[in-house]
């Protein structure tokens, strides 16, 4: 079924609309209509590029009738005023994970969507990986059993790549916890079902020279008896894309010339010499595409139900039943985040809300605070703000 693309206005024109900008290119549901940002040269270049309106406030952004829709894709701190305001506006809003950094915001948000009337979807997080969504309807199918246990790991060199000095406070929301840990963490509810229950956690931070967690190890468990176990280092040694296949998080090859690139870039580098750097990967600053070969991943991924066990790769899910391997394919898209689209075109055009809600990404924001708690407390966090995933009719 078509109908009309659905008109985006965009708040941020950073890294992370960066990395969405081939799948609005390539998704015809989805057309960009205005933007939102700071500064007057990525400005331009949103006019230049996708036509539109660009303004400097988001006020005015979301006042402007041709926008029904708004992808918030602004530093965590300020999800929740971003959201606030286009919900009041009347607009259904994707906010990049994660949902908040303070459990609070995340309540404020979730509230003013539901008294809006209008759709919170938090998204892109990886658990709209065309791998996690066909692990995810494989186990729902019941073909192999109960889910036991899952495994997700991931060595990157998040924490080496070029920071904005609030992403390197742990209480600002910066670290892998909040940027990082939500997508694992978001990865594994979607395919156990959103509800866990208990968390045991310990963290690393462990580079005076950055000094928020670098790496953690944690236990959850789910109301279904499921469990998973959940470890991440960013500090840029192992990487753990050589088996993915020497495929990147982004679907991109990886070449293992690299190897070292980003701590190197950083060397010697002041603190607003980094945060120049980091422009340089933004919206207009002239950085490149990615180019993705394959689906989007989060590393490592396996698991284990009664009668086999699952393995996520870029390209698929592999089956390791009792007496057969075989591997099923998740095709890639033109569009590489075509599942967000999806999403959001089902929640403005058909009223039906994905898993990643707004109560979703709270759910997933609270196992975060959670890791942290444990870490400190060297006790297990119960769990209460969770949700699960709602039927389809
Ligand atoms: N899902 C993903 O793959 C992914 C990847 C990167 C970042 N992110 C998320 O996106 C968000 C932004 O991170 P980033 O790395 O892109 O940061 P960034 O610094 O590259 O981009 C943020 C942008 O917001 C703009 N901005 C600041 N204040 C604004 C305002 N009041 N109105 C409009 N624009 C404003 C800045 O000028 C900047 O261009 C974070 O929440 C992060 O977690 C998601």
């Amino acid at each position: 079924m078509t109908s009309d693309p659905v008109r985006l206005g965009v708040v941020g024109l950073g890294r992370a609309f960066m990395l969405m900008v081939p799948t609005f290119q390539a998704d015809a549901r989805v057309t960009l209509v205005a933007a939102a940002a700071p500064r007057q040269e990525s400005r331009d270049a949103f006019e230049g590029r996708f036509g539109g309106r660009a303004y400097a406030d988001i006020a005015e952004m979301c006042a402007d009738p041709a926008v029904e829709a708004v992808y918030i894709a602004t530093p965590h701190q300020m999800h929740a005023e971003h959201v606030r305001i286009a919900a009041q506006a009347g607009k259904h809003v994707l906010v990049d994970k994660p949902l908040a950094v303070s459990m609070e915001d995340a309540d404020t948000m979730v509230a003013a969507a539901h008294a809006a009337g209008v759709h919170l979807i938090v998204g892109p997080s990886h658990s709209f990986d065309p791998p996690v969504e066909l692990a995810a309807r494989m186990i729902d199918s019941g073909e192999f059993g109960r889910l036991r246990m899952i495994q997700a790991f991931n060595y990157t060199d998040f924490l080496y790549r070029p920071r904005r000095p609030e992403e390197l406070r742990t209480e600002e929301g910066g670290g892998i916890l909040f940027s990082q840990a939500v997508h694992q963490i978001d990865v594994v509810r979607r395919l156990a079902g959103g509800m866990a229950t208990r968390i045991t956690a310990m963290t690393g931070a462990w580079d005076p020279a950055r000094p928020t967690e670098g790496a953690y190890s944690a236990l959850l468990s789910f109301a279904s008896g499921a469990f998973a176990s959940m470890t991440y280092s960013g500090y840029a040694h192992f990487d753990s894309d050589i088996w993915m296949d020497d495929v990147g998080e982004l679907g991109q090859i990886k070449s293992p010339g690299a190897y070292g690139k980003a701590r190197r870039a950083l060397e010697g580098l002041a603190p607003e010499d980094e945060t120049r750097l980091k422009q340089t990967r933004t919206f207009g600053s002239g950085a490149a595409l990615i180019e993705a070969a394959h689906n989007e991943h989060f590393g490592p991924v396996i698991a284990l139900c009664d009668r086999a066990d699952l393995r996520l790769t870029p390209d698929g899910v592999e089956v390791f039943g009792d007496f057969e391997r075989r591997f099923v394919p998740a095709p890639t898209d033109p569009a590489p985040r075509r599942t967000v689209i999806d999403a959001l075109v089902n929640a403005v055009r058909h009223d039906s809300a994905p898993p990643q809600t707004g109560a979703w990404g709270r759910a997933s924001l609270e196992i975060c605070h959670a890791i942290l708690a444990s870490a400190e407390t060297g006790q297990p966090v119960d769990l209460k703000r969770q949700c699960g995933i709602p039927a389809k009719e």
